[in-house]
């Protein structure tokens, strides 16, 4: 059983991503085809805002927004504890210091009070000015946004939504990378809209800001003259053929793959929910499941599962066995670890199972039945 079955999904839609290869094998525009800005084009108008600014990867995609809003030492920008590495390693790029903060023990997402906390505490010490939140969609949920935004008007901060994982969920309809003043996602293969390879985009309504985008994803050239060279750029742009790939995985997962996932995790959560912590979706939000999350009481039990399905040949992930304060690489943070209780908690027990649009209902039941004689 694969954690992520890219294979049945490449064999569901082989003859169109065949077909989209080919066609830019034979065009020969492999930098900046017609393709990328097809793409653009259908993902701004999937997600409801005016612009997709596609380009490398979803590092960058984070990094590039941060660049183009002159994020510099001296600068605080707030993220959660417990995340992939580069919601906050993308600050320290910069030179700015990433302040982390606590989750919510529920929905894995940062926790708004806590947020509020660093954000006082910040300014108390006085060291730091406070720029921007990263908020992340972590597991496909959208993060509480409408918190987020009040505090965000309160304390003057921009907000960046890091919808890497989240692409495809939504509060009341409105769509994950619409949130804040700019979004970023991830085609990184085993996300919910992946490529084969790596890959990223921006999304914004401010106009000014997404042709900064565009001119310093390219090294910073001008859009009118590309020889006149206007702002310090980098080179991060999605290849064509990556674009080609995504454009009828765009259509699947838009008239099929997002409800699929949705259907697995109901069928997971109602086999599940008497033995472990189910994942919980609050009302009125919907998830895009890049991962299934179920939490265990304590390490032990989490560890003793996830061997017990290894034996029976299924694959499940720990994400995130160390949350952020622990990394080496934000040791001089200096964050003193009292300070997240919850991140450290579900690092020594979540554990997340096989979640993919193209999974079985008797797939699922064999899963869960191991984990029922399991636990
Ligand atoms: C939450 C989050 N942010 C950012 C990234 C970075 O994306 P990429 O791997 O495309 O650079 C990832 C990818 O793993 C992620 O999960």
């Amino acid at each position: 059983m694969e954690f992520r079955d890219l294979k049945a999904q490449y064999l569901a839609l082989q003859e169109k991503i065949d077909a989209n290869i080919k066609k830019v094998l034979l065009d020969g525009q492999f930098i900046f085809g017609r393709q990328v800005g097809e793409l653009e084009e259908k993902l701004a108008e999937y997600v409801g805002v005016k612009h997709c600014v596609s380009c490398a990867n979803g590092t960058d995609a984070l990094l590039l927004v941060l660049l183009a809003w002159g994020i510099r030492p001296g600068d605080a920008v707030f993220t959660t504890d417990f995340t992939f590495v580069a919601s906050a390693s993308v600050a320290s790029v910069r030179g700015a210091t990433p302040v982390l903060v606590d989750i919510d023990p529920e929905t894995f997402n940062i926790c708004p009070d806590a947020l509020e906390a660093a954000i006082e505490r910040t300014l108390q010490e006085g060291k730091l000015t406070p720029k921007v939140i990263i908020p992340v969609d972590l597991f496909g949920l959208p993060a509480d946004y409408p918190r987020i935004e009040e505090i965000a008007k309160k304390y003057n901060l921009l907000i960046l939504e890091d919808g890497a994982q989240g692409f495809g969920g939504n509060i009341n309809e409105k769509r994950v990378c619409s949130f804040g003043d700019a979004a970023t996602t991830s085609f990184f293969p085993a996300k919910p809209l992946g490529c084969y390879g790596d890959g990223g985009a921006i999304f914004t309504d401010n106009d000014e800001l997404a042709n900064t985008l565009r001119s310093i994803r390219a090294q910073g050239r001008s859009l009118k003259d590309k020889y006149d060279n206007r702002a310090v750029g980098v080179n991060s742009r999605l290849d064509t053929l990556q674009a080609a790939i995504l454009l009828p995985k765009l259509v699947a997962f838009i008239e099929y793959e997002l409800e699929a996932v949705n259907r697995v995790a109901k069928l997971y959560t109602e086999q599940l929910k008497d033995i472990v912590q189910t994942p919980i979706v609050p009302d009125g939000y919907y998830s895009s499941w890049a991962q299934y999350t179920i939490t265990m009481e304590n390490k032990e039990q989490r560890d003793s599962l996830q061997r017990h399905l290894k034996e029976q040949g299924i694959p499940s992930m720990v994400y995130y066995p160390r949350p952020l304060h622990t990394q080496t690489v934000f040791a001089n943070l200096g964050q003193d670890s009292s300070l997240f209780p919850n991140s450290k908690k579900a690092a020594e027990t979540v554990l997340s199972l096989p979640m993919h649009p193209y999974l079985e209902q008797n797939k699922v039941e064999n899963v869960c039945e191991i984990a029922k004689s399991s636990l």
